[in-house]
């Protein structure tokens, strides 16, 4: 199964003993792309280098709303001018642990959602219990691409959401008997979702309890096929290609051919492009 993790930290110290072995076990099992998402300085920073190190480890860069007020408005101006920071997130507003004050929060989501518009880069968010303001906020930002990770609300919200464009994402989590996300997963039209783990958070069934990793990510994907009577297969592939839509996913670099063949499809190209762009000028 060729699977999509949209939403991975695995810059997180929990990775420190066996990061790169986890890493390459990931690509040598399904994995193709990871996003690993920053959350403060020191996340987006490592996220950046990790994804540096691996062709197909991206990142994002942002401050979280229990980092608001440490908040650095160049650090993120800087970061969403790495090639390889494809959105800025995970950023947000959680009034369930409000661990910064909600108005520090507001002003600071507020702040990266319009630099994301800026910069013309997707958004991740962070949304606990305060479904309305963020929605608010990035209305008034006038955000297009945005994907409410590790979705959490009824169906009413999932559907202000829907018709906005935006997309719904899901973790573990609906794999747990409370999870209360069965006629949400049912409802949404399927170029909407993506699925991720959030690792190493939110273990899914039965695994819960121990360190969450890419390599439980399938059981994301076998959960909401049962729900919507699909297979899993069906599952990755429309979440894969939403997440490669989303995140506007670059093409690998071209590989160096031989020398023979190199020559002459080099030649052919940069024809076809004088071509073009005399075409072009016209
Ligand atoms: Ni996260």
């Amino acid at each position: 199964m060729k699977l999509f993790e949209t939403h991975a930290h695995l810059d997180l110290p929990e990775f420190d003993a066996d990061r790169e072995r986890l890493i390459n076990k990931c690509f040598d099992s399904g994995i193709e792309y990871i996003i690993n998402i920053g959350f403060n300085k020191e996340t987006s920073l490592n996220s950046l280098e990790l994804a540096k190190k691996h062709l197909h480890i991206f990142a994002t860069a942002g401050f979280h709303p229990h980092d608001a007020t440490d908040f650095d408005a160049e650090l993120i101006k800087r970061l969403a001018r790495e090639k390889n920071v494809l959105a800025i997130g995970e950023i947000g507003l959680d009034y369930f642990r409000n661990l910064s004050p909600r108005n520090v929060q507001r002003e600071v989501f507020r702040n990266q959602a319009l630099l994301a518009v800026d910069y013309d880069k997707p958004i991740v968010v962070h949304n606990r219990e305060a479904h309305q303001e963020c929605y608010k906020i990035l209305k008034e930002a006038e955000a297009k691409d945005v994907v409410f990770h590790c979705f959490s609300g009824d169906i009413i919200f999932a559907q202000q959401v829907l018709d906005e464009g935006w997309m719904i994402s899901f973790t573990g989590n609906i794999t747990y008997p409370n999870a209360n996300l069965d006629d949400v997963i049912r409802m949404m039209p399927p170029e909407q979702f993506m699925i991720e783990t959030d690792c190493p958070y939110l273990t899914p069934h039965p695994h819960r309890g121990k360190r969450n990793s890419p390599l439980y990510l399938h059981l994301v994907a076998e959960k909401i096929a049962e729900i919507r009577g699909i297979t899993p297969l069906e599952v990755a592939e429309t979440s894969f290609n939403n997440a490669h839509r989303f995140f506007r996913i670059p093409p690998d670099p071209v590989k160096p051919v031989s020398k023979k063949g190199g020559k002459s499809s080099k030649g052919k190209k940069s024809k076809k492009t004088t071509v073009k762009d005399k075409k072009k000028d016209k």
